[in-house]
């Protein structure tokens, strides 16, 4: 693979690019002519995607890391390899997270403090280490993936919830402090979507997982425009950012209690047809 020096398009890096939101970020990104930089723990396919993007859109340069973010020492060594290359990263998309589904007092107590590690530490790592490069160049943009349950406590994923809570807290306080610089940071806030998520935080039965879902793409191509014009949070879909706006007017014990139904395993009865229930 080539390194990125000696050529003048933008780089992106991309967290969790093998999935999800994250593999459509990079096809956005690879249409617009950037540099990708694709990390995730699957290399096998960040190399297939980062191949065909390639062939589809004559990348320049491709990068692939296979990186566990749940290790801390992760970012560290991301950078540094960068770093070593001689890769600039002009764009920090900070996608990869994960959640875990039940109740907070039988849940696995590591599995949670990994994605601790993955959904908010390795978030504010990379962000210190690349946002430092940023300042002294006075350029660059952040995206940071967030959620609808920012907004809310969310019984049944409540460690989930309360680590986006940070992500959109952290983001649009950092949005604040760079108003002066022409670096912006933008949160990206999904309501439930069309992903492994759900599956992968063993939460593939509740209402939520089998209500309506937004497209992956759909929710890429809100985040990456809300980035390109530097806003500092979108929330992506109509009915979300409805609930995102009723969350400054209800009680956080009525959005925890409307959480709760949606997080709940969907009963037989949420599965009976209009028609059949009558
Ligand atoms: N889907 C939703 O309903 C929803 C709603 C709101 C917000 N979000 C947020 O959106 C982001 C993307 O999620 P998604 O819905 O696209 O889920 P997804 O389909 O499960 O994709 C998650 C991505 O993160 C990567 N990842 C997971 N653990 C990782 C680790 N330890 N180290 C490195 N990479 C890791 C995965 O790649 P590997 O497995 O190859 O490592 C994958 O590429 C997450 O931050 C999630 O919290 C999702």
């Amino acid at each position: 693979m080539k390194t990125m020096e000696g050529n003048n398009r933008k780089t992106v890096l991309i967290t969790g690019a093998s999935n999800g939101f994250g593999l459509e970020f990079a096809k956005l990104f690879a249409k617009d002519n950037y540099n990708l930089v694709l990390v995730a723990r699957s290399a096998d396919r960040l190399k297939e995607l980062g191949y065909s993007l390639q062939d589809e859109y004559q990348l320049q340069n491709l990068c692939i890391v296979q990186s566990d973010l749940s290790r801390p020492e992760s970012p560290q060594e991301i950078y540094d390899e960068l770093k070593q290359k001689g890769i600039k990263v002009d764009v920090l998309v900070n996608n990869a997270g994960a959640g875990l589904h039940g109740f907070f007092h039988e849940t696995e107590l590591e599995r949670e403090l990994e994605i601790i590690q993955l959904n908010i530490a390795s978030v504010v790592h990379l962000t210190k280490l690349f946002l430092q490069d940023m300042v002294a160049r006075n350029e660059g943009k952040i995206l940071n993936l967030a959620s609808i349950v920012s907004f809310m406590p969310s019984p049944l994923m409540s460690v989930y919830a309360a680590t986006k809570a940070f992500v959109l807290s952290f983001t649009e306080a950092l949005q604040n402090e760079l108003k002066d610089k022409n670096i912006t940071v933008t949160a990206l806030c999904p309501g439930a979507s069309d992903t492994y998520f759900f599956k992968r935080a063993d939460a593939e039965n509740t209402r939520a997982a089998n209500g309506p879902l937004s497209s992956p793409e759909e929710v890429a191509r809100d985040g990456y425009n809300a980035l390109m014009k530097g806003e500092s949070r979108v929330v992506s879909g109509m009915m979300n950012k409805v609930q995102a706006g009723a969350s400054n007017l209800l009680p956080d014990s009525a959005l925890a209690a409307t959480m709760r139904y949606q997080m709940e395993e969907k009963s037989d009865e949420d599965r009976k047809t209009p028609e059949s229930k009558l």
